[in-house]
């Protein structure tokens, strides 16, 4: 069971599956997809709909079965109900083995704004305006965002068995050296991942500039103690 983030961060891993797919082989037949989330309001055909990014970017690309890809439901009437739905789906399956993440510059996770409960489940949360600005590149119009997005929470995050969360540039360094070396808090959702026995954290000299524990000099780079894994 494999998690899925949709946004610029993790575009390089679905281009290297993708990649491994064609040339190796890779195969995905067998494995089972949830999206984080999905905006609220954009038709599934909606270009910046979730669902639609991970069919363009990756899913189509690959041999997983399109019955096996799933994401929360936006345009359902009953958006409660469609967050329940979503839960249970996802405990159905079995949980997700692998989870990847990026995380905003608010130091959200999935759609979870500050402030987000630490133990929240899929539900429908507000945008903050940052993430709204953040994330207009992908619409003709900043009006175009969505306020407001269902998201797996914190809580359903915290139940894959690993995860993964990508960063990369400077945009991005304060969220990572609050959510890696701050305290656990729910005004920074993604430090709930300090919780988790098993989340690998990668990121560029850029994201990482903001840590403590990375240590920079002209000549050499280095890392004490290992920071990427939390
Ligand atoms: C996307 C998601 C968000 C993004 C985050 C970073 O499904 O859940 O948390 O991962 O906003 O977005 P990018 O990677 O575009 O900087």
């Amino acid at each position: 069971m494999l998690g899925l983030a949709t946004g610029s961060s993790p575009l390089p891993v679905y281009a290297e599956l993708v990649e491994r797919h064609r040339t190796e082989g890779l195969s995905f037949a067998g494995t089972t997809m949830f999206l984080l989330d999905e905006y609220v309001g954009l038709g599934r055909g909606h270009p910046q709909s979730f669902g639609a990014f991970i069919r363009r970017e990756f899913v189509r690309h690959i041999d997983v079965k399109p019955e096996s890809v799933h994401g929360p439901d936006g345009n359902s009437a009953d958006l409660e109900d469609a967050c329940t739905r979503y839960e249970s789906l996802i405990a159905d399956a079995g949980g997700i083995g692998l989870q990847l993440l990026g995380i905003g510059s608010n130091g959200h996770i999935g759609f979870n704004e500050p402030p987000s409960s630490l133990s929240s489940r899929t539900r429908v949360k507000t945008l903050a305006d940052r993430t709204r600005r953040d994330n207009a590149r992908f619409f003709d119009m900043p009006e175009e965002v969505p306020l407001q997005a269902l998201t797996q929470g914190v809580g359903t995050i915290l139940e894959a068995r690993r995860i993964v969360l990508l960063a990369s540039g400077a945009s991005k360094s304060m969220a990572i050296e609050r959510a890696v070396e701050g305290p656990v808090i729910p005004m920074v959702p993604a430090s709930a991942l300090q919780l988790h026995p098993q989340v690998t954290v990668i990121v560029d000299d850029d994201a990482a500039g903001g840590l403590e524990g990375a240590d920079y000099s002209r000549s050499t780079y280095r890392r004490k103690p290992p920071w990427q894994s939390i």
